[in-house]
């Protein structure tokens, strides 16, 4: 099922061991929904221990580094992700942009690192309410995209499949508010078009997750909305109770 959206719970800098019983009862749920792929991306402190609890959702990490070892102390590598059995790596998040002030050009770099561990990636990208204030947000994302992606022959390398676009408003985030359904479409008909004009058919094959303040009171109409092909999920990934709702929103299985 190549075309399965994708449900990724952030958990950005919370969750402890204590929060293990959560994640198995998020993994036992998206049990029930195998139409649905469902990932977890925990503080680096629990990678290993949650690949090693999910079996029916994958572990994933909230950034990595570009380089794949050396003098770089606090920092994680791909393949040190993979090692600890991590499927996939969030990159680019505008927490990362705005807290330790990477570039489109390091996201790059980090999403290229990540296919060549051969993990998954979720590049995410999104325009902050001063540029949608301005009219600018298609062309700030659009932007984005092209110099964020990873190139076209890190692309073609890696296995199908194995890079996500999130588009994440930075005014969505956390705050409860969520553009409209039209903006949403706009946005990704626009992302779509930047994959296609720099990948040609290839681009037709990555999806495109929403992600910023998704629950489960919007999830529905988010994830119907054409273009998107999943959600990136932060506050309301922290318990089964707010989580499955969204994966279920994202299954056409019966409950
Ligand atoms: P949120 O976070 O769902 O809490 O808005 C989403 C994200 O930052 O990925």
């Amino acid at each position: 099922m190549p075309n399965r959206p994708f449900i990724v719970g952030n958990w950005k800098m919370n969750g402890s061991r204590a929060m293990l019983p959560e994640a198995r009862a998020i993994d036992r749920a998206a049990a029930r929904y195998p139409d649905v792929s469902v990932g977890i991306a925990p503080p680096f402190t629990l990678v290993a221990v949650l690949a090693e609890a999910l079996t029916n959702s994958q572990a994933g990490g909230q950034d990595c580094h570009a380089e794949a070892k050396g003098a770089h102390t606090g920092d994680v590598s791909a393949p040190m992700l993979a090692d600890a059995s991590a499927s996939f790596v969030i990159v680019g998040h505008s927490e990362r942009r705005a807290d330790h002030g990477e570039t489109d050009a390091m996201v790059k770099a980090k999403a290229e690192a990540a296919l060549a561990a051969g993990l998954g990636v979720i590049v995410c990208v999104g325009e902050t309410l001063e540029q949608r204030d301005a009219g600018k947000a298609e062309a700030v994302v659009s932007a984005q995209v092209d110099a964020s992606l990873p190139s076209a022959e890190a692309i073609s390398v890696a296995a199908q499949g194995r890079v996500s676009i999130a588009y994440e408003p930075v005014w969505a985030i956390g705050t409860g508010r969520v553009p409209s359904a039209a903006d949403v479409e706009a946005m990704h008909a626009a992302i779509r078009a930047r994959l296609v004009g720099a990948l040609g058919d290839a681009g037709q094959e990555p999806r495109i997750l929403y992600g910023g303040s998704v629950n489960a009171g919007n999830a529905a109409e988010l994830l119907a909305v054409k273009g998107v092909g999943g959600a990136l999920v932060g506050g309301a990934s922290l318990t089964a109770e707010g989580f499955v709702p969204i994966i279920a929103a994202a299954s056409r299985a019966e409950d």
